[in-house]
This record gives structure tokens, sequence and C-alpha cells, in this order.
């Protein structure tokens, strides 16, 4: 949905016109898969596919809501988020846990906020693992910055998201979606610390493009199956802590460490534990690669981070391996992986943009041979962070 057409829908809505707008982005993960909350590195791009927000403040603590692609509504008050029902007393419907959540987070951190009336739209795909939650859920915190017109570093602003997400509306995810719709560059990827939070754009090779390829899986069981990944390198912390007793997450353990100590793990927790190790590594050799300009390097180490996430890791499908195959045949394909959490979702794919119309062709082709489905693509631009649209109709 664009400006002009979120403002139609504002005023058929409010009856009145919306005066501010904004826009937050969805991302990939280029390498550094489950690393977050291992405290390690990882290489996340912002894309051009975003949550647009468009609001009136309404000098009350009441926000009213209109998600328009779902056609719903919702009115809640900020004075009793614990509760988390709406203004009638019933239960928030899971949808709008997301923007209360931040609502809740932000006064927790101690920002003033306040009501308005609001109409957002997305063409983040929902549940691809293009993060379209933390999208959502940076669009609210920029407009609550904005309307309250309060100073916050971004990182801020991505803890509070982080923080809506883990404690309201219940999902543990870490803290990589939401730093980079909030941080995003254009054409660069953003090498992240997700320990020390510091962070540095990369920029992305010349004469490449990002290739989003949909398997249609969607990722019923993440949220069990990514507890227990979470569980798992937990696990594997306690254990290894024995023998390495300075340990605070496997960030800190090298992979020489991993090696002498390794056998004192379960196999499974072995496994999980080893990607993440391998994995890291891959983020420095990935950044080193990209600094050169050395494409295949990057590309073979996206490849060899997909084979750790099918293999050690244990959360791809099968649509999805079938995708990074098939991709890894066509001219052009520079590297190929599984993006986000897994158990469904998306491919990233690295291309030759001289090669990208045959490239996303073969892709459609081969999948559609490969497991009778078809398989939407979406070419992507690294884009820049959450913004303030100026818009002047
Ligand atoms: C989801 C989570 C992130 C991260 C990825 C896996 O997207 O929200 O915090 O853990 O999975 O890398």
């Amino acid at each position: 949905m664009n400006i002009p057409e979120l403002i139609y829908t504002f005023k058929a809505h409010f009856g009145m016109q919306p005066t501010l707008f904004f826009r937050a982005p969805g991302r990939v993960n280029l390498l550094g898969e489950h690393v977050d909350y291992n405290k390690g590195s990882v290489l996340p791009a912002a894309i051009d596919r975003a949550v647009y927000l468009a609001a009136t403040p309404n000098n009350s603590r009441i926000v009213q809501l209109y998600a328009s692609d779902i056609g719903a509504e919702i009115s809640f008050s900020l004075e009793r988020l614990d509760q988390k029902k709406d203004l009638s007393g019933h239960p928030l419907p899971g949808w709008a846990l997301y923007p209360a959540g931040v609502s809740w987070a932000l006064q927790k951190g101690g920002m003033a906020i306040q009501g308005m009336q609001a109409v957002y739209s997305s063409d983040v795909p929902i549940g691809a693992g293009l993060s379209s939650s933390a999208a959502i859920e940076m669009v609210f915190a920029v407009a609550w910055q904005t309307l309250g017109g309060w100073a916050a570093e971004r990182m801020t602003l991505a803890q509070l998201c982080q923080k809506a997400e883990n404690e309201y509306v219940g999902v543990a995810c870490g803290l990589m979606d939401q730093f980079a719709s909030a941080h995003g560059v254009a054409g660069h990827a953003l090498y992240f610390d997700t320990r020390s939070l510091d962070w540095e754009p990369i920029p992305l090779p010349q004469d490449t493009v990002l290739v989003v390829a949909d398997s249609g899986v969607r990722r019923s069981l993440t949220d069990s199956a990514y507890n227990e990944r979470r569980a798992a390198c937990e696990k594997a912390v306690e254990i290894l802590r024995q023998d390495l007793p300075h340990i605070q997450s496997l960030r800190d353990v090298s992979p020489a460490e991993f090696n002498k100590f390794h056998q004192n793990l379960p196999p499974t927790v072995r496994q999980r534990a080893e990607h993440i190790i391998d994995e890291i590594e891959r983020v420095h050799s990935a950044v080193t690669a990209l600094r050169k300009e050395d494409k295949e390097t990057f590309g073979a180490l996206m490849f060899a981070g997909h084979s750790s996430l099918r293999d050690l890791y244990g959360v791809s499908t099968p649509e999805l391996d079938s995708l990074v195959e098939i991709a890894r045949e066509q001219t052009g394909c520079i590297g190929a992986r599984l993006t986000g959490a897994g158990f469904g979702g998306c491919t990233i794919n690295l291309v030759e943009e001289a090669n990208a119309d045959d490239f996303i062709q073969g892709l459609q082709d081969g999948y559609r041979s490969n497991t009778g489905r078809r398989t939407k693509v979406y070419l992507c631009k690294a884009s820049q962070g959450a913004s303030v649209i100026e818009y002047r109709g």
C-alpha cells in the first residue's frame, strides 16, 4: 500500500486526515543464523519491503488502530496494558499484542507516549522469516517517539521492541530483527555484535541483487522448535562450563576449545553447539570476504551456512533444501541459504544482477518440477532502516 492509499483508508476509517507517516522495513539475514541469542555477531540487511503507518495524535490515553491488511480494528487504553484487553474488556487478538506490547515496553522504559489513531499496512510477507513482526514493532516505536518528541538511541528502541516481543507477545526472539529494522543502511549488510552492540555497515558486492524465494511452507512449529534450540545451546554452555568456567555463552567458546571438550556433550546438543561455533566463524570470514570484494568466498560461506542449518541445527525443510540446490545450479548464483529461524519460510540468494531474470525463472521452474509447489520470488534491495516519511500530498 502506498501513502495515498494509506491516507484514503485513514480518512475512510477515522473521517479525518492523518498527520504523520512512518515506515519500518523487514530484513533478510545473510549469515549468522541462531547466533543472536548466543551473543555472537550476525550479518542481516534491512530490505525494501516494509510496514507503513499513518497516524494522528488524539490527546487522550486511547489508541485506535486499523490493520488494513486484515481489515481488523482495535482500541485499547495506555493505562491498562498489563491486562492485555481492549476497551470493551475482550482479550487483545494476537496481531494487536505487537503494537500494544510496544506501548507497554516504551512506558516501562520510561518513555512518555500518547494516544493516537493509526492505520497500518505491510508488504513484508507474514510468517516467511522476513521479520514482519519486528517491522510492525519498530514502526510503532518510531511513531510513538515522534509523537512524544523524545530522543532515544535507535538501539534502545530495538531493545524495547525486543522486550515487547519477549515479555508481552511471549516469543523468545533475540535482538537481530529489531536491530536490523531500526538500523538498515541502503546497499549494505549490517555487521552486528549482539553482545557489545557495536555494529558497522558493510557494502554488499557491486552489481549483485538479493533474491528472496518463499518456499510457501509456513513455520507452524517455530515457537516450540525455536525454544528447543535455545535450550540446547544453554545446555551446551552449562556442560562446557565444567571445563571452561569463564564462558557465559557459546560465543565465548573457540573452535579449538570446542574440539577439545565437545565429547562431554550429548549428541544432539553437540551438533547444535557445533553449528553456532562454526557459524560465528563464518560471519567473521564473510565480513573479511566482503571487505576484499571476494564474492566467491562469501557465497561459499552462505552455502556452508545452509548445510550446517540443515545437518547440525535441524531447522531446514526439504522445500528449503530444494530451493538452495536449484539455486546452486543457476548461472550467476553466488550463494544461497535459508534465512531467519527456518522450519519453512524463505531462502536468500545473492545473485549477479546481469543474471537475475534467468535466475528467477530457473528457480521457479526447478522448484515447481521438484516439489509441485510454486515459489513467490522477491527481488530486494538492502534498504534504510525505520524512518519518518516526509509526505506532502
Ligand atoms: C528469528 C528471531 C531472531 C533470530 C533468528 C534466527 O528471526 O527473531 O532473533 O534468532 O530467528 O537467526
